[in-house]
């Protein structure tokens, strides 16, 4: 990866570029999410000027705004959005986008967000500082909230951190189980949609009860979410995610698709696709993909995306029936259906 600054110009707006609200929108909070952004904006603001295509690179580096949509759609589920609210969900979002400059780096992917990654335009060194800068940002807002939101924000981002840490020593271990791969995306995925549901509970004034299940809400998404995006980079598609996929293979990390096929698989064929895997081999994709269909392995993680999407409708029913209690629940059912 280079280390120069190649002057690359503001994109032209991509296809996935602004506010796509997934499944049935995001409407009674769809103002608040563009609050949310509007402080996001405002706090980058600042550094137009010394980073300037930089920064403006992020304006076209938008998301599905998941995250302050759960922790906004919670709040509003449970009484009010507040200004609280918008902050903490500006920093959720940072520290999200934050893990992605950075997970681009690990992945040594090329597209995000159907624009090219920060370390595919300025290397992996900016990358580094950028993500960092980010990471500072979020919890200096969470600072002008309050401690508890520092704590809860603090707590999560670790356990985030965590899990990457462990994806990336668990690189090449081709026996990981099951349990090890749930243990790194409980972190690196569901410690941050689980922070999102409490914060949304506490801020709106929900007893610890609640905000409990809120967060358990969270959690649960998030879980189905990440076995869902491993099934996209296996079998998903660059041009609908709008991000590079296959790295997970590349990067020789296994997913649960893969981990269950290798469990199912006579032995001397799983320790086969395993020297395949370590080599890298020509054709690796079409290999895996015909294993995976042996092993019904495709299947297999959709179910248990399913049964984590069910545990998190149950902890929904916490919540008053209303707009943003059904959207939430319609949020479970495309998580698992996803292309992006
Ligand atoms: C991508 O998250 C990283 C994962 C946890 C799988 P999203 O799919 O929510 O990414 P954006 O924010 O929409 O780009
Ligand atoms: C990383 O997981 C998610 C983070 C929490 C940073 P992936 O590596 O699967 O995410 P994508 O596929 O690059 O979005
Ligand atoms: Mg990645
Ligand atoms: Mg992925």
């Amino acid at each position: 990866m280079g280390t120069a600054t190649p002057a690359l110009s503001p994109p032209a707006a991509p296809a996935g570029a602004g506010y796509r609200p997934p499944g049935l929108g995001f409407a009674p909070v769809a103002a608040d999410v563009a609050e949310a952004d509007r402080i996001l904006d405002h706090t980058l603001s600042a550094y137009r000027s010394p980073f300037g295509p930089l920064i403006e690179h992020l304006r076209h580096y938008r998301g599905k705004r998941l995250r302050p949509a759960l922790l906004l759609l919670t709040a509003k589920a449970v009484g009010k959005v507040t200004p609280q609210h918008h902050t903490l969900a500006a920093a959720v979002e940072m520290i999200h986008t934050a893990t992605l400059v950075h997970d681009d780096v690990l992945d040594e992917a090329e597209l995000r967000r159907h624009v090219p990654t920060v370390n595919a335009g300025w290397g992996n060194k900016v990358s580094i500082l950028l993500g960092d800068m980010l990471f500072t940002h979020a919890f200096h807002l969470a600072s002008t909230v309050d401690r508890r939101a520092c704590e809860v924000i603090g707590e999560a981002t670790n356990r985030v951190c965590a899990g990457e840490l462990r994806q990336v020593t668990e690189r090449g271990n081709l026996h990981l189980t099951e349990a090890d791969y749930f243990a790194v995306i409980d972190g690196k995925t569901a410690a941050l949609t689980e922070c999102c549901g409490r914060l949304g509970g506490l801020y709106a004034g929900a007893s610890e009860e609640v905000a409990g299940r809120l967060a358990g809400f969270g959690r649960n998404l998030g879980l189905a979410f990440q076995i869902a995006d491993d099934l996209l980079d296996l079998v998903g598609t660059e041009d609908a995610a709008g991000k590079t996929l296959g790295t997970d293979l590349e990067q020789q990390k296994l997913t649960l698709p893969v981990i269950h096929s290798l469990n199912r698989l006579p032995a001397v064929d799983a320790d086969a696709l395993r020297a395949a895997v370590r080599a890298g081999e020509a054709g690796l994709g079409r290999r895996v993909l015909h294993a995976l269909e042996k092993t019904q392995s495709v299947a297999y993680a959709r179910r248990r995306a399913e049964e984590f999407a069910r545990a998190a409708r149950q902890e929904l029913e916490c919540l008053p029936r209303g707009e943003c209690r059904l959207i939430l629940e319609a949020m479970t059912d495309w998580t698992t259906r996803r292309e992006k």
